[in-house]
């Protein structure tokens, strides 16, 4: 099966093109490197659905970091939010007295992150501050204040350049809407 005939089979509507993902990105790389410029930055991935991103937004930042990667997960196979987060990986470096932005696909619920900067903060870094791809429009369980956000999209469930629906369709370079007879 070709991948045009993967995506019909699956996507109600492209929302955020590749170009479109890259060209923002590129604008908080330049946000993000000219605020912490002079300042020990660190990238912290939630995995896994933010690891395309991370990699992306990285290799964009004209600054020297480094990045980390922690673990947590809500969904399992399902379109909503269990409400229950498990985190299933810590970082693994040093964070102490570091800035620390945390890389995050989707800033849904709002319990994932609640949850990862509890955690983080046990580490004493000098900051923590969120740079969330997508926040979706809703009114969100835990309120966060973002720094950076790359898109606002509606309460859709979306996959693709990292979002996954049971841990399918992450490959895909756009993200898009997923057709409901996938899921019901
Ligand atoms: P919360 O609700 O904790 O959700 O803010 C954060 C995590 O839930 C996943 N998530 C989604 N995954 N399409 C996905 O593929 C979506 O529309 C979606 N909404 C939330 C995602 O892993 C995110 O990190
Ligand atoms: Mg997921």
């Amino acid at each position: 099966m070709s991948i045009k005939n993967l995506h019909q089979d699956v996507i109600e509507q492209v929302l955020i093109t590749s170009d479109n993902l890259q060209k923002r990105i590129a604008e908080l790389a330049k946000d993000i490197s000219k605020d912490y410029n002079g300042k020990e930055l660190v990238l912290i991935c939630i995995l896994k659905g933010g690891l395309y991103f991370l990699t992306d937004l990285s290799k964009k930042i004209t600054i020297p970091h480094t990045f980390d990667v922690v673990g947590a997960t809500s969904y399992g196979k399902s379109v909503r939010s269990t409400g229950h987060v498990v985190i299933t990986k810590d970082v693994s470096t040093d964070i102490r007295g570091k800035h620390i932005i945390i890389i995050e696909d989707i800033y849904d619920t709002g319990l994932t992150l609640k949850v990862v900067m509890d955690l983080l903060r046990v580490h004493n870094p000098a900051s923590v501050e969120v740079c969330a791809l997508i926040e979706k429009k809703k009114i969100h369980k835990e309120e966060i204040m973002i720094k950076y956000v790359g898109f606002e999209i509606e309460d859709e469930f979306v996959v693709g350049y990292g979002l996954d629906y049971d841990e399918k369709f992450r490959h895909f370079d756009f993200i898009g809407i997923l057709k409901k007879e996938v899921y019901l």
